[in-house]
Parts: C-alpha cells; sequence; structure tokens
C-alpha cells in the first residue's frame, strides 16, 4: 500500500498569496509530480489547514485546483478551517454522524482513522478531542482489524515539540488521547500536521511523523512563545509505503530547483561552487 501526505495547504481565493507565496501555485506543481511519479498510490491526503481563512471561496479554489488529481482524495480539519463551508464545497467529504470530518477505512494495506481535532469555538487555535470524539477514537482503535496496521492520521501533535509558540497550540487533551493508547495498545503509527515543520520520534509507544506545509513554514526557534516565526524554506510531500506491518516515508522537496549531480562525477566532486555543478 502506498499513499502521499501534504498538509497545510493554507488556501486562499483565487490569485491571493500569503507571506508572497502562493499555495495555488504549489499545489499545482505537487500535483503534477505525484500524478507523473506516483500513479500506484491509493490515495493523497491533506492532513488539515486546507484553507487559511476558512472561507467558501477558497475552499471552491482549492476543490478547483484538486480536479486535476488522478488519485482519490482525503480531506482533513485543522484549527484554520470551518467546518460548514466545508461541508458545501465538499459535500462528499467524511462526516461521522455527529458534526466532524473523521472516518475509518480499512484498506487492504493498512487501517486509516482520520479525527478531527479543530475547536471551532474555542479561545486559541489549540485543537481538542471533546467526549465525542474521544468515543470515535475508541471505537476505531478497538474496531479496526488487527491483521494489518492502523495508521492514526490528525492534524494537532498531542505532545511537546519543543517549538514554544506551536506548543501553545497543541492538542489541550493529549493525556485523554494517551490514556487511550496506553490501554488499547494502538494505533501502530501516527502522522500530523499544524508545526509546518519536519519532526520525527515516538509517544506513548507510537512512532509518528511530522511534515513541513505545503504552503507557508515555521521557522526553527525553541524560544519565542508569543507569536509564531515563518520561513521560506521549501514544502515536502510523503510518500508512505506500509509492506506488511513495515512503514516507510520518503519525503521530497518537490520544489526544489537547484543542481543535480552524480556523485560518482569527478568533475561535480571538483566544483569549488554550485554554479560549476549547473553547467
Ligand atoms: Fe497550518
Amino acid at each position: 500500500m502506498k499513499f502521499v501526505i501534504l498538509t497545510d495547504t493554507h488556501f486562499l481565493e483565487r490569485g491571493r498569496t500569503n507571506y508572497a507565496i502562493d499555495p495555488a501555485a504549489r499545489l499545482e506543481a505537487a500535483i503534477k509530480t505525484i500524478n507523473r511519479e506516483h500513479a500506484d498510490i491509493d490515495f493523497v491526503i491533506i492532513t488539515g489547514d486546507l484553507a487559511h481563512w476558512g472561507q467558501l471561496e477558497a475552499y471552491a479554489h482549492l476543490k478547483s485546483m484538486l480536479a486535476s488529481l488522478n488519485a482519490p482524495l482525503l480531506l482533513m480539519m485543522g484549527n484554520h478551517d470551518r467546518r460548514m463551508p466545508f461541508r458545501e464545497v465538499f459535500p462528499d467529504a467524511d462526516f461521522d454522524g455527529d458534526g466532524f470530518v473523521q472516518s475509518l477505512r480499512v484498506f487492504e494495506g493498512a487501517t486509516v482513522v482520520t479525527l478531527d481535532t479543530l475547536d471551532e469555538d474555542g479561545p486559541s487555535h489549540a485543537g481538542v478531542l471533546c467526549p465525542k470524539r474521544l468515543s470515535f477514537l475508541e471505537r476505531a482503535l478497538g474496531e479496526a482489524p488487527e491483521d494489518r496496521p492502523l495508521l492514526l492520521f490528525q492534524h494537532h501533535p498531542p505532545f511537546v515539540t519543543g517549538l514554544p509558540h506551536m506548543d501553545r497550540i497543541m492538542l489541550r487533551n493529549g493525556a485523554e488521547e494517551a490514556e487511550r493508547f496506553d490501554r488499547i495498545r494502538r494505533p501502530d503509527f501516527m502522522f500530523m500536521g499544524h508545526v509546518h515543520r519536519p519532526i520525527g520520534g515516538v509517544w506513548h509507544g507510537v512512532p509518528f511523523h511530522i511534515q513541513r506545509a505545503l504552503a507557508h513554514q515555521v521557522a526553527f526557534d525553541l524560544h519565542t512563545k508569543e507569536t509564531i516565526p515563518g520561513s521560506h524554506e521549501l514544502p515536502d510531500y510523503a510518500l508512505v509505503t506500509v509492506t506488511g506491518r513495515d512503514v516507510v516515508i520518503l519525503t521530497r522537496s518537490f520544489l526544489y530547483n537547484g543542481p543535480e549531480f552524480w556523485l560518482s562525477d569527478p568533475a561535480a566532486q571538483a566544483a569549488a561552487s554550485i554554479d560549476d555543478l549547473r553547467s
């Protein structure tokens, strides 16, 4: 089983940019690469913050751009999203019957569970798993088939990353999620968005992956708490391969347009500058 992850597209109305970045141009480039090079994937998942201001026009713009993607698509909510306009534009997206955008899908190679951590009426951009969503999580962890890996996707990390500005808006009740993980001893892997930086590790026995946003990035800053530092580091997508119970993740800087060269090439080895590698 193979799939691709994109996250934090932060879409705007058509023609608008944010921090001198056009998310639509970036998504177009990502889709072209994915269609061309990953025709064998089962789906593409976007792990939240689909639209920067949560506007209907931004979701409509996103939908028009996603029309050129060949693979099936899974969409999730992040702290910048708004469920009503999202639902108006994407009426066929996952809705759990309780008003949340979350689902459980059993594929041949793995079970995919998506959680909705958006606290739409909350006081900040922090996330939450309310009692209904915790029940959904508990059911999903308990009922998913045991003969294949269970992959859990959610926008907000439930743990401290060490980036104070992002930890301020993490999942508020991660302890309640951890209690389920510890008791049920699942999932097998977690994938998140929100942080706009690459992070990997293990939390309560569960390995996790977080990657750069499609849109603007968050700068590496271990000190600032009050405001979020941005950067123009290039975006990544992740290609995930699940084989049996093994998971391998390749991230790709798909907008990189610098030189590429053979490491064994003596001329490349002798290059004095990047310009020498371009010729
Ligand atoms: Fe985001």
